[in-house]
């Protein structure tokens, strides 16, 4: 089955063949009606803007239709259907599934179950690989994707967008630097898995000490909903923030990512400034998300 459950389950050239056709269908060059007369239902156990939104205009902008509900609650799981049930039942209904589930593991156990393929949207601290494609073709925009230096920000223990993005680039032989806050570093099996790849990490205290050897800067925001209680969270949060003050100095080609949604750890005023693509990275999940249902669908 053609699922998409983690960045890893993708080689380097699959990778980029997404990616080139991505870059296409950003170039208007896509049949319209390519996934005509096909469902894609979309399951969202956990809030989500951009991922739900854009595989949806997705699926409409190649001629397909798409179902779906938002939350436990407005399903059946909420009189005690399993996952597993609830995703035998709708790889009934649809040609391919999209699910975002707060638990690791999830879409890994939903592939299980389907018949049609799955699309991982996010599984708890786990994956997220759509958005790293979208994070990978944004970088492409800017440079080549070998041997860069990219600073992972943020939270780093809880952020599935850090982890699979940390997978892809060791593909492409990043030099990945890492800087959280205290309690949340990489988790050690992250690091040992990336460090079997080859891949180096250092590890900071501070991102003003390495932002000019920076070629891409990642920023992701603290994971409030994965923290078991709010003390420990307010002990961590709004502990970094970027400002244009701090970019004085970077690279010339030097940009700044964010999945979004971001609080209150890239400053507004970064926005104007060049070196910002955050808002151009979220409009990438149309062309890649495009691409990537045409390679599980077709
Ligand atoms: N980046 C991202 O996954 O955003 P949403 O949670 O809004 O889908």
């Amino acid at each position: 089955m053609n699922h998409i459950i983690s960045i890893r389950d993708l080689e380097r050239p699959e990778i980029d063949c997404l990616l080139d056709k991505a870059a296409l269908i950003q170039a208007n060059q896509y049949n319209e009606t390519a996934l005509k007369g096909k469902i894609l239902a979309l399951l969202f156990f956990e809030p989500s803007t951009r991922t739900r939104m854009s595989f949806d205009a997705a699926m409409a902008r190649l001629g397909g239709t798409s179902i779906g509900v938002d939350s436990v609650e407005a399903s059946s799981m909420a009189k005690g259907e399993t996952l597993a049930d609830t995703v035998r039942v709708v790889s009934g209904y649809a040609d391919a599934i999209v699910l975002r589930h707060p638990k690791e593991g999830a879409a890994r156990l939903a592939g299980e179950f389907s018949s049609v393929p799955v699309i991982n949207a996010g599984d708890g601290a786990g994956q997220h690989p759509s958005q790293t494609l979208l994070d990978l073709y944004t970088i492409r925009q800017s440079m080549p994707l070998d041997r860069i230096q990219v600073g992972l920000l943020g939270d780093l223990r809880y952020g599935r967008t850090a982890h699979s993005l940390a997978h892809a680039l060791s593909r492409y032989d990043a030099t990945l630097h890492t800087i959280s806050p205290k309690g949340l570093e990489l988790p050690s099996a992250i690091a040992e898995e990336l460090g079997e790849d080859g891949t180096e990490i250092i590890e900071h205290d501070d991102v003003s000490r390495v932002i000019s050897e920076l070629d891409v800067l990642y920023v992701t925001r603290i994971q409030r909903e994965r923290f078991p209680d709010s003390a420990s969270y307010f002990k961590v949060a709004s502990s970094y923030r970027i400002t244009p003050e701090l970019l004085t100095g970077v690279k010339e080609r030097f940009i700044v990512l964010h999945p979004l949604p971001r609080l209150d750890e890239i400053d507004p005023r970064v926005d104007s400034l060049s070196h910002a693509r955050y808002f151009e990275q979220s409009r990438n999940g149309i062309p890649v998300r495009m691409a990537m249902l045409q390679k599980v669908m077709s």
